[in-house]
């Protein structure tokens, strides 16, 4: 028996999910980490002793915090902001949230309409754009050099929808290792970036979810710190340097827009158990977990840079990028990143085709981006020389493999 849904959904549904068909077996999509690296003895040691402490407190709805989240990782997060980030705020302008995701949903909620206009990086992440275009409205491409955001480009699209009567709501920006470009804004950029900002009015919406993975470990003061006029609301996120699956994240805002957010977040609190294990296991262990995971990033994102020299030669066109997890990757004109992600994944590699991740889809047309974190040394290497097979045949490059130069493939130049 099956009842027949189809007539009484609601109307304007996205399509239906696709059946999750398995990891392929060379996977280089999404934002997944290093399995390697998830502090499983120290989040068991974390889970067990809080359990024991503050178990009963699973009682009662957002535990014995109040709706804003587990106090104790509150204020881990005040400290860490504060130390490493430049922010000061309280632990009442701190906003646990079911991931950043959830943040981006919560910051959209309170500010977007449909026929808005927002400004966005020109190359940024998928998820923002899916949900902007879900929510109808507009989002501006503003294009990036290798420091970021770039201030004429977006100087001239203020200007622009100035002359037109459109008060953008927003500026998303991810300046503290760009997904998907991996750029790092610098200081001065960043105060001329708020400058600008406070002239227009236009609040900035800031995503540091990679900021804890440079290499480094030297970051610019978040935006949120440097601003002087109170107009920026910062996001971040547990997933990128300890593990997504948690489903933690933040917004740090002030006390207002925060309890605009805390109204519309419906789902009764975000789970208290992640936010109790993440407290415990932070306050004494993030300071030496954190260059621990980025070496081991850092190893993998070598091996991906030597395999695609080894692999597609000069057809392969990046800037190494100070931390993150990405690549991401110049192909020549001929390739269309849509269509190789169709025929590698047939041959079991997971790609993410430039133009998901930008508002200018001939720009991306032939550039890509692979997540180095989630696949072995192995499997980066045999997954790099499977996609430079595929786009071979696909596209004739690049011509010469491991240096070898391919019957059929076309001639050097
Ligand atoms: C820029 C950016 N923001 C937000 C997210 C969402 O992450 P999460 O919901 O796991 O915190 C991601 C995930 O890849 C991301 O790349």
């Amino acid at each position: 028996m099956s009842f027949d849904f189809a007539p009484l959904l609601r109307p304007g549904l996205p399509p239906a999910a696709a059946k999750w068909a398995g990891f392929p077996q060379y996977n280089f999509i999404g934002g997944n980490n290093d399995a390697e690296s998830v502090p499983v003895d120290g989040l068991i040691a974390a889970v067990t002793a809080v359990l024991k402490r503050e178990g009963s407190t699973l009682a009662t709805y957002g535990l014995a915090s109040g709706p804003l989240g587990y106090r104790p990782l509150r204020e881990f997060l005040l400290a860490k902001l504060r130390r490493d980030a430049g922010i000061s705020c309280s632990s009442d302008e701190i906003l646990i949230t079911s991931g950043s995701l959830q943040a981006i949903d919560l910051v959209n909620g309170i500010l977007l309409a449909p026929g808005d206009t927002v400004l966005i990086e020109q190359e940024t992440y998928q998820g923002a754009l899916t949900r902007l275009a879900r929510l109808g409205v507009t989002a501006v491409g503003i294009p990036l050099d290798r420091e970021g955001l770039r201030l004429d480009a977006l100087t001239a699209a203020l200007d622009d929808l100035k002359a037109r009567n459109i008060r953008p709501k927003y500026v998303y920006t991810i300046p503290t290792v760009q997904n998907p470009t991996g750029t790092i804004m610098g200081e001065q950029r960043r105060r001329e970036l708020l400058a600008l900002a406070e002239i227009h009015a236009v609040p900035i919406f800031e995503d540091d979810c990679y900021a804890d993975l440079i290499w480094d470990g030297r970051r610019p003061p978040a935006l949120h710190a440097m601003n002087r006029h109170g107009g920026v609301i910062h996001i971040g996120s547990f997933s990128k340097s300890i593990a997504p699956a948690l489903r933690v994240g933040y917004i740090v805002a002030g006390q207002e827009m925060i309890a605009r957010m805390l109204a519309l977040k419906i789902d009764a609190g975000t789970g208290a158990l992640e936010q109790m294990a993440l407290a415990e296991f932070c306050a004494a262990h993030f300071t030496e977990h954190v260059p621990r995971l980025t070496r081991g990033l850092r190893a993998k994102l070598e091996t991906l840079m030597a395999a695609l020299a080894e692999q597609f030669g000069t057809a392969a066109e990046f800037d190494e990028p100070p931390g993150g997890i990405f690549l991401w990757i110049k192909l020549p004109e001929a390739v269309d990143t849509q269509k190789l992600t169709l025929a590698a994944l047939a041959a079991g590699v997971a790609i993410n085709p430039g133009p998901e991740w930008s508002t200018n889809k001939a720009y991306a047309k032939s550039r890509m981006r692979l997540c180095f974190a989630s696949p072995s040394a192995e499997e980066i290497r045999r997954g790099v020389a499977t996609l430079a097979e595929v786009c071979r045949r696909e596209f004739g490059v690049p011509a010469r493999i491991a240096n070898v130069l391919q019957r059929g493939g076309a001639q050097p130049g």
